[in-house]
């Protein structure tokens, strides 16, 4: 099941920063050809320059993945620019935290269009072609998919519809070669902290990751074939006590955040 990037064709969506970034350069330094793609063109750039000191044949597109029209012919693009893709990695995606009562509908829906409808879209254009190769698909989702946390119902829902169809197409897969992967972050250092038009976060009570701890368990994951992944791990331990008591565990966020309020008033 070891899967070897060298010499691979690898699309990282989202790479201008963060995660995206560091998984891109983390690829090229294993030998494969990355493609990385966001909206902000001057942050690509810096990025593929890292990128290509590595892997001079990688490259960048410029692409609002969530005019969700363009998705499929941005895939046929980066197949024939690339010639063709073995690893796709969903990571491209924005957060909302925001009150489930301050929450509209099309704050909802735009969380739901970046953080899934882009993917889930990416994902099946490129399928075909990834099924032929035997490649992988890795969805960046989050440890807000299993916990419930505050004021990330719409984020939490979001990355939660990519996880449930990431294991679903695990199952649809198995009599093929690709294998798919969906990693969790918990808390890592990146700017999705700081964007504006979210309210202020419960993440503090957590240490931040540097972005660059997330590349190992990634690559560790392609070779073990595990479909799932906490980064840090020890969020494994935290969702497996919720799922064997849900009730007294959303209880305990409940005081949590309850406790977290006071404290800061
Ligand atoms: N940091 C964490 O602790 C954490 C925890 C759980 C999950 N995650 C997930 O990890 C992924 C990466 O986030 P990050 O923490 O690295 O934050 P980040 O630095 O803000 O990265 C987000 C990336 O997504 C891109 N992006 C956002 N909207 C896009 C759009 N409409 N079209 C194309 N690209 C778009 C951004 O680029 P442009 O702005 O240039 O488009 C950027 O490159 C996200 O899916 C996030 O939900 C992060």
């Amino acid at each position: 099941m070891a899967y070897d990037v060298q010499g691979k064709n690898v699309l990282v969506t989202g790479a201008s920063s963060g995660i995206g970034a560091a998984l891109a350069e983390g690829f090229a330094v294993r030998g494969a050809t990355v493609g990385i793609c966001a909206r902000r063109a001057d942050r690509l750039a810096e990025v593929l320059a890292r990128v290509q000191q590595h892997a001079p044949g990688s490259r960048s597109w410029t692409i609002d993945l969530s005019d969700l029209g363009g998705v499929a012919d941005f895939a046929a693009q980066v197949e024939r620019e690339l010639a063709g893709v073995d690893v796709l990695v969903n990571n491209a995606g924005i957060p909302k935290r925001r009150h489930v009562t301050r929450l509209t509908p099309d704050e909802c829906e735009a969380v739901m269009t970046i953080n899934y409808f882009s993917s889930m879209r990416l994902t099946l254009a490129l399928l075909p072609g990834i099924v032929e190769r035997g490649g992988r698909v890795v969805n960046i989702s989050s440890v807000a998919a299993r916990l419930g946390p505050p004021i990330e119902a719409a984020y939490a829902a979001s990355k939660a519809a990519l996880t449930a169809f990431s294991e679903c197409m695990a199952v649809d897969l198995r009599e093929t070669d690709v294998g798919v992967h969906v990693v969790n972050p918990g808390v890592i250092d990146t700017e999705l902290f700081h964007l504006p038009d979210n309210e202020e976060g419960f993440h503090r009570s957590v240490d931040a990751l540097p972005v660059d701890a997330i590349v190992e368990p990634v690559l560790t994951m392609l070779d073990t074939g595990a479909i799932e992944g906490y980064v840090p791990e020890w969020f494994t331990d935290v969702v497996a006590s919720k799922f064997q008591d849900t009730d007294g565990f959303i209880a305990g966020t409940k005081a949590y955040a309850s406790d977290a309020e006071s404290a800061r008033s």
